[in-house]
């Protein structure tokens, strides 16, 4: 089979982050403006192309894909790409196939998610009031996705609650939000607010609050054991003794953990960004689409990951986020 891919500096690259649509059911104040433009349809990779692109990247060694958008789970016929995907989890070639999502339409795809061969799924929750919920979405219900974090449990899927730490905002729901996680055997993730995209005047750093104050508060409650396990992803998790539950924070603004990086992300028009925090991308739509044979697309992919930045440049030191990536978290999947 092809070689391994390994970046400049020495990191395998095993883990491909794909964003399958730019659109969202919902408008999270951090994530995107309430009027955004979304992609034409047409730009999109189809779902054969999302195939062949992610097939090629599992030959090349990718044993997890992550599947994101905006929300995978509103794109058009979404179950058959995840099913394409199975049999690579069946030749043992895939480790893990997973996905990142609201949950508004886990109700409807628990089951089939389950029976695709997914074992674990990400719910973005940042909230349990109602009010809060409909506003830091602008228009989301809470209920729809209760319900659907309840089937995906019943289906028998593993779920981690993502959280976005947003000051003033659900700082006095922390341990509510942790208690409420514990009772459901649920892991959560703490996230410091990313600098990505323009909110129309969304102040961010207005939003953020430090991962440090919220472990602090924790700490004031329970006993946190730190765990050397990791993803490979840019978590670190401690275990609450009290609860045996396991709580990691993302933590990009105020620790660095770039140097084990492992992943790269394409997005839903063929892009494949090297990094969260640079703008430097490669176009592998066109290679795909130049032959039917697939090797300039690995030829593409192997380029790309020659390129792979030693680490991103996210910064709030300067009191506002000179750091700013321009292009949303929606259209590169988080
Ligand atoms: P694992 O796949 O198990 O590592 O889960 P995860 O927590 O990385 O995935 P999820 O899709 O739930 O992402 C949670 C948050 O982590 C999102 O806000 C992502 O944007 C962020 N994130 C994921 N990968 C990276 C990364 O490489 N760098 C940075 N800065 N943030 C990341
Ligand atoms: N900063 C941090 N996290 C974000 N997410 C979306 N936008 C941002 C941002 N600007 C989170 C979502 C979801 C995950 C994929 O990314 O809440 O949990
Ligand atoms: Fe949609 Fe997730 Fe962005 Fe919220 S954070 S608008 S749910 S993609």
């Amino acid at each position: 089979s092809t070689p391994p891919l390994i970046d400049p500096f020495a990191r395998a690259i095993t883990y491909l982050r794909v964003s399958v649509t730019d659109r969202c059911d919902f408008r999270c104040v951090y994530c995107m403006a309430e009027n955004m433009t979304f992609l034409p349809k047409k730009e999109l990779l189809t779902l054969e192309e999302l195939d062949r692109m992610c097939s090629a990247f599992v030959r090349m060694g990718v044993e997890k894909l992550r599947i994101t958008g905006g929300e995978p789970l509103v794109r058009r016929d979404i179950m058959t790409f995840f099913r394409s995907m199975t049999r690579h989890l069946e030749s043992g070639a895939l480790k893990e196939l997973t996905v990142t999502t609201n949950g508004s339409q886990l109700a409807r795809f628990a089951d089939d998610l389950f029976d695709a061969g997914v074992r674990r799924i990400n719910v973005s929750l940042d909230t349990l009031d109602e009010d809060k919920f409909a506003r830091v979405t602008r228009w989301g219900r809470l209920p729809q996705v209760l319900k659907g974090i309840d089937a995906a449990q019943k289906a028998g899927l593993r779920v981690k609650i993502n959280v976005v730490a947003l000051k003033g905002f659900n700082e006095d729901e922390l341990f509510r939000l942790t208690e409420w996680c514990a009772e459901r055997d649920m892991d959560l993730t703490f996230i410091e607010v990313m600098p990505m995209g323009d909110l129309g005047g969304e102040d961010r750093v207005g939003q953020y609050w430090s991962l440090k104050d919220l472990r602090g508060q924790l700490r004031e409650r329970y006993t946190l054991t730190d765990l050397d396990y990791r993803t490979g992803g840019p978590a670190r998790y401690v275990r609450l003794e009290e609860t045996g539950q396991q709580v990691g924070f993302i933590t990009p603004l105020t620790h660095n953990f770039c140097e084990s990086c492992n992943r790269v992300r394409l997005t839903c028009t063929g892009e494949l960004y090297m990094c969260l925090g640079q703008e430097d991308m490669a176009d592998l739509r066109a290679p795909l689409r130049a032959s039917e044979s697939d090797a300039p697309l690995e030829d593409a992919i192997r380029a790309a990951i020659g390129r792979k930045p030693k680490g991103h440049d996210f910064d709030y030191s300067r009191q506002r986020a000179d750091g700013q990536v321009s292009r949303h978290m929606s259209h590169t999947g988080g």
